[in-house]
């Protein structure tokens, strides 16, 4: 079949230009405007609604179907049947992996765990109430200085090893961040446990008293992880990306993903949900938010609602709100006053007009902040876990872009809206 094109017409002049249409496997196809900026031509997209920034074979999403596959597979099917080491094993090499690869791939993140001892000086830099983010994305950061011999994204071997280090050090730091704000000591991670297994521990742990992880609980949390893997080119995959291409360490542009994400439109929209139910505080204060969040005058929004690609359920949230439920039951916690105003919140949004209208469905963040916070962890290192489970994502994400021939530095253009030219005027002649 010959290639096929659209053409662009120019309404003031007969001059039209045909570009290619590119198709992928799955999805919209694409327009390739590629050659317009070497024809004295732009496209106007700001915040990306209709751009397609790079060619991907790891994550699809159909937002109006509410589909998300890694690799090709459901996330139902890898949130019911896999975990988290092997949907980063998939995320990173584009195949399950086999028994024994597996066991390997395990044991080297196991042995990746500790971090440099010096790096814990680097933590004691912070003020104490610093938030778990500003920490990460200090001292992500920082891994750069520290681990040195793996940070040449020209080097195929290094990159490697700063995907192990990262998937392996970042629940570490991440830990730490939270331990440092309580004043408790650093936990060591230890070898025996499973992933999210070994990070409880090193949150919940104290050298003074015996801990053992809930396998319950750690089962959940693995979910969370899964469901928060990777999710396309979201803002914070975007920058680790952009960082990434002008040729920057991994450990940089990973914590560039870091900061993005923090965003209360981002990830940060599970810690804003609490904080926002918090304020809401009453179930008779419902109405009030609502209307709040109609009001076009009125910055306020409804957080862990609504989102740019999913114009229908999104099917993380479908399945952490399984796993919300089925938490709450397990602790015994379906009459405490915060969940139940969550859930009324969710039931009023649900069969409102506005939000049925723009389709503004429950988004993932809304039910795994309620998840996290009945599993006793604070508000405040939500994001952080988010970030956490997303570094699988971002390491995928940036190998594919470095391994890329069609890479090339990120350099969007714009549309200048600024004075035209002037001359320079002497202080005397101004004002
Ligand atoms: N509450 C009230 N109105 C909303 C909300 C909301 N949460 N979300 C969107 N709208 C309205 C918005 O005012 C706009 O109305 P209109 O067409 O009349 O101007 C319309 O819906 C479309 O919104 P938008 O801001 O143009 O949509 P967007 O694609 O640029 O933004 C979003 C998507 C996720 C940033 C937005 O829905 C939002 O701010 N949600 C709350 C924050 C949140 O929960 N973020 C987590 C997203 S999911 C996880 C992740 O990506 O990390």
């Amino acid at each position: 079949m010959s290639q096929r094109t659209v053409t662009l017409k120019f309404s003031d002049s007969d001059r039209t230009i045909e570009l290619p249409i590119m198709e992928g496997t799955l999805g919209p196809d694409v327009i390739d405007t590629r050659s317009l900026s070497s024809q004295g031509i732009l496209t106007y997209d700001p915040g990306f609604l209709s751009t397609a920034s790079c060619s991907s074979n790891i994550t699809f999403i159909d937002g109006d179907e509410g589909l998300l596959y890694y690799r090709g597979y459901p996330i139902e099917q890898l949130a019911e049947h896999s975990d988290f080491m092997e949907v980063s094993y998939l995320l990173m090499h584009g195949e399950l992996p086999t028994a024994e690869q597996k066991v390997k791939f395990v044991d080297t993140v196991r042995h990746h765990t500790l971090l440099h001892d010096l790096m814990g000086s680097f933590f004691r830099g912070f003020r104490r109430d610093a938030h778990p983010m500003a920490v990460m994305v200090g001292t992500v950061g920082a891994m750069s200085a520290f681990y040195r011999d793996s940070s040449d994204p020209f080097d195929a071997k290094q990159r490697e090893v700063a995907a192990y280090r990262l998937l392996a050090k970042v629940p570490t730091i991440a830990a730490w961040s939270y331990k440092y704000n309580l004043g408790e000591p650093f936990m060591y991670p230890q070898n025996r446990f499973d992933y999210a297994s070994n990070f409880l521990y090193m949150m919940f742990a104290t050298p003074s008293e015996d801990y053992q992880p809930n396998p319950v609980l750690a089962r959940a949390l693995d979910r969370i992880f899964v469901l928060h893997a990777d999710h396309e080119q979201n803002a914070s995959s975007s920058t680790v990306r952009v960082a990434g291409s002008s040729g920057a360490n991994p450990f940089a542009c990973v914590a560039g993903g870091i900061a993005s994400l923090w965003g209360p439109l981002h990830g940060g929209a599970n810690e804003a949900t609490l904080t926002m139910l918090e304020q809401i505080g009453d179930a008779s204060r419902i109405g009030e938010y609502i209307r709040r969040a109609k009001d076009k005058t009125d910055s306020f929004r409804l957080m862990g609602f609504g989102h740019r690609v999913y114009k229908n359920m999104d099917p993380r949230a479908a399945i952490m709100r399984q796993t919300c439920h089925d938490v709450l039951n397990e602790l015994g916690l379906h009459d405490d006053p915060l969940f139940k105003l969550a859930l009324k919140l969710e039931k009023i949004a649900l069969e409102d007009e506005y939000f049925v209208d723009k389709k503004l469905y429950p988004n993932v963040d809304f039910y795994s902040g309620i998840v996290m916070r009945a599993m006793g962890i604070p508000n405040s290192m939500f994001t952080a876990i988010f970030a956490l489970a997303r570094t699988a994502g971002w390491v995928a994400q940036w190998m594919e872009m470095v391994a890329s021939p069609e890479q090339r530095i990120a350099r969007p253009r714009q549309l200048y809206t600024g004075s035209i030219r002037r001359d320079f005027l002497p202080m005397d002649q101004r004002g």
